[in-house]
């Protein structure tokens, strides 16, 4: 991604990409209601999705930055030219996230919050953060009935990785505690997801989620980091003349692309083995491997293009393993998404406009 292969390596790349990639299977449109995805393993998902973004910003973004040309994270951002707190892009997406009506919402949380917002609202998140403290507990979750409302409630321990975590918070005036140490358990996150009502018949085994409305939660956690990574962080650094997005970003000290955030977060995501993956198509690919790598991806992309409200599902095979994919309209929400692409010299289509659809997110989920 960060040097162009040579011709025939990329002739090679692209036929063993066709060779070996997926083959669709006639199923597309028609989800998927035999199985479906425990509330369990759906939450999993989320929480891989929303560290490895977690991971991106405060390592590639806030740390290198910081390290390399001093430009810091500061909670009063939009004053001044600085990069938003980790904390902050995760509230700020799910703020756009939560809205969005998937069944599923999430935020951070602590016992001790800098922020009084932040602290915990229900008797579930209290209860949560408390058994979460024990280190050996990886998460903590619970059905609850609310106004004969099932929903599934999950607690997982966000932790100071990093000796900045610590070194802020405790020397932060409005924080309650002053203490904390590297690994600490310095809060949570909290993941709730719609199951129905009470008064369901329950099929087999328990509460399943349809895969169609899982890829829908991955989905709408992807889009909202990739707005706010677009608009708060690239488009708003690039107008105040701070910092620039750059294909070379590592060597640049710039920003990551927004493909690159996505990119990478999907390499993140791939260590934790739990089978989700995601990745950003288009018909008019900057980069050839990011264009359709079957039939399945290619009807995708066109049918995001004439109905970008409405994703394209569909079950595909990979060997003897079956997948269920969706494809996503990914839309110019931002003018550096146009002049970027409309300008690059590897661009197949310099006519894009404010929210045309650029491409699509693939999302894949293995179909247990
Ligand atoms: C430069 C200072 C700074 C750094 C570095 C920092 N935080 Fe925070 N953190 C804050 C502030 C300020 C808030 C409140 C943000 C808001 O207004 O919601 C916050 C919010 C939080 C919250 C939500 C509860 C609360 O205190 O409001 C958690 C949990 C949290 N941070 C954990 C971490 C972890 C883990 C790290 C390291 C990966 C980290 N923070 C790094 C300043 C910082
Ligand atoms: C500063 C330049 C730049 C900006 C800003 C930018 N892109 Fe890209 N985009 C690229 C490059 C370069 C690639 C190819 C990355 C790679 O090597 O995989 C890419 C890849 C993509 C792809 C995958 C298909 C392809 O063209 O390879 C899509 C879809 C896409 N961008 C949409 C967007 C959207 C939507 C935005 C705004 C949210 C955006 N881009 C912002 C330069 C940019």
């Amino acid at each position: 991604m960060k040097t162009k292969p040579p011709g025939c390596f990329l002739a090679a790349l692209i036929l063993f990409v066709l060779l070996s990639n997926l083959t669709p299977v006639v199923s597309a449109q028609t989800g998927s209601a035999e199985k479906g995805v425990s509330p369990h393993l759906a939450a999993e998902f989320i929480h891989s999705v929303l560290l490895a973004d977690r991971t991106i910003y405060s390592e590639y973004i806030v740390e290198r930055l910081s390290n390399t040309i001093g430009l810091n994270a500061d909670e009063n951002w939009r004053e001044k030219e600085t990069l938003m707190l980790p904390a902050q892009f995760l509230s700020h997406s799910a703020k756009l996230s939560n809205k969005q009506n998937t069944g599923m919402s999430y935020r951070l949380m602590s016992l001790w919050p800098i922020n009084k917002n932040n602290g915990p609202v229900s008797e579930f998140e209290k209860e949560g953060l408390k058994k979460i403290l024990n280190a050996n507990k990886t998460s903590y979750s619970k059905i609850i009935n609310t106004d004969g409302k099932l929903f599934y409630e999950v607690v997982y321990p966000d932790l100071a990785v990093t000796n900045s975590c610590v070194q802020c918070h405790n020397n932060h005036p409005e924080s309650p505690k002053k203490d904390f140490k590297v690994g600490d358990v310095m809060g949570g996150i909290h993941i709730k997801l719609a199951l129905g009502n009470s008064g369901d018949k329950l099929q087999g085994s328990g509460h399943k989620l349809a895969h169609k409305v899982v890829a829908n939660y991955v989905h709408s956690i992807l889009e909202s980091d990739r707005t706010i990574y677009s608009k708060f962080i690239v488009n708003r650094l690039q107008n105040k003349n701070v910092l620039f997005a750059s294909e070379n970003w590592w060597e640049d000290n710039a920003l990551l692309l927004p493909a690159q955030f996505l990119l990478n977060a999907s390499g993140v995501i791939k260590n934790f083995s739990l089978g989700l993956d995601f990745r950003l198509i288009s018909l008019w690919p900057v980069n050839p491997h990011n264009g359709p790598a079957n039939e399945f991806e290619r009807a995708g992309l066109e049918s995001v293009l004439a109905t970008p409200e409405k994703p394209y599902f569909g079950k595909i095979k990979i060997g003897d393993k079956e997948y269920f994919q969706a494809v996503y309209s990914d839309r110019a929400v931002t003018p550096t998404c146009v002049s970027c692409h409309n300008e690059h010299p590897n661009s197949q289509k310099h006519d894009f406009k404010m929210n045309d659809v650029m491409g699509g997110i693939v999302v894949t989920l293995p179909m247990h």
